[in-house]
């Protein structure tokens, strides 16, 4: 699968590197230009490509948007329409500034983004894992249930299932926490399964003890 990622730091350079590993081809990019990625993507071979963020946009079949979300309005508003779009974004506004829509709960982060892009097929997901245990953490050789669990929410269901077979071909198990809304909301900082070495089975418990 073509996949472009626009993010080039902890969770978008780790996710080019699993990504190009399990056979896929990454375009990548980062706010300062394809110049600045050169070291970057020779590491990575020849699957992968330094490109802007409108080319990595237009590379992927799926697009990993991995930025600080406090940037989120720089991102171009158009040619998402129909696009498997991967949030792996987490608002905190000691880094992101105050985002009033947030802070009052009124909608989710996710939904933020989504409204920024407009016709993209959103699925929030690698936001709840520490770039660390992204690294080291994915064993395929387990079965499903035993895995690290990534977590997905989205309301467009073929996304979804896109998106948890890029989770599974790199180790993990996808765990579907619902729609956007309230999906979206189960995975932000703070809640039980944010950041918890959880496998797919204690996953399933976490997420029905707190529905
Ligand atoms: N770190 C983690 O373990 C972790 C885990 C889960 C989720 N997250 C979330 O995932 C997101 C990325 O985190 P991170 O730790 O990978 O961040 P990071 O290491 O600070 O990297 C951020 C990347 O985003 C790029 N960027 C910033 N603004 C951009 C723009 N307008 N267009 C294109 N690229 C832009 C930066 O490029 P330049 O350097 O060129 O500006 C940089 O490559 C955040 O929302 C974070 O909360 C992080």
């Amino acid at each position: 699968m073509k996949i472009g990622i626009i993010g080039a730091g902890h969770i978008g350079s780790t996710l080019a590197k699993l990504f190009v590993e399990a056979d896929h081809k990454v375009a990548i990019a980062n706010s300062r230009g394809p110049e600045t990625l050169e070291d970057i993507v020779a590491e990575l071979g020849d699957n992968a490509t330094a490109g802007t963020v409108e080319q990595a946009r237009d590379f992927g079949d799926v697009v990993i948007v991995s930025i600080p979300l406090g940037r989120y309005a720089e991102l171009p508003i158009d040619g998402w329409e129909s696009k498997i779009v991967v949030d792996t974004n987490n608002y905190y506004p000691d880094r992101d500034g105050n985002i009033s829509a947030l802070d009052s709960g009124e909608i989710t982060s996710s939904e933020l983004l989504l409204k920024h892009l407009p016709g993209a097929r959103l699925v929030k997901s690698f936001n709840t894992i520490w770039f660390e245990h992204l690294k080291t953490q994915g064993n395929a050789q387990l079965p499903l249930e035993e895995r690290r669990a990534i977590f997905i929410a989205g309301d467009d269901s073929e996304a979804k299932a896109v998106v948890a077979s890029l989770i599974e071909g790199i180790g993990f198990a996808a765990v579907d926490t619902g729609f956007l809304a309230e999906g979206g909301r189960s995975q932000q900082p703070g809640t039980t399964i944010y950041n918890k070495e959880l496998t797919a089975a204690e996953a399933a418990k976490a997420l029905t003890a707190t529905a």
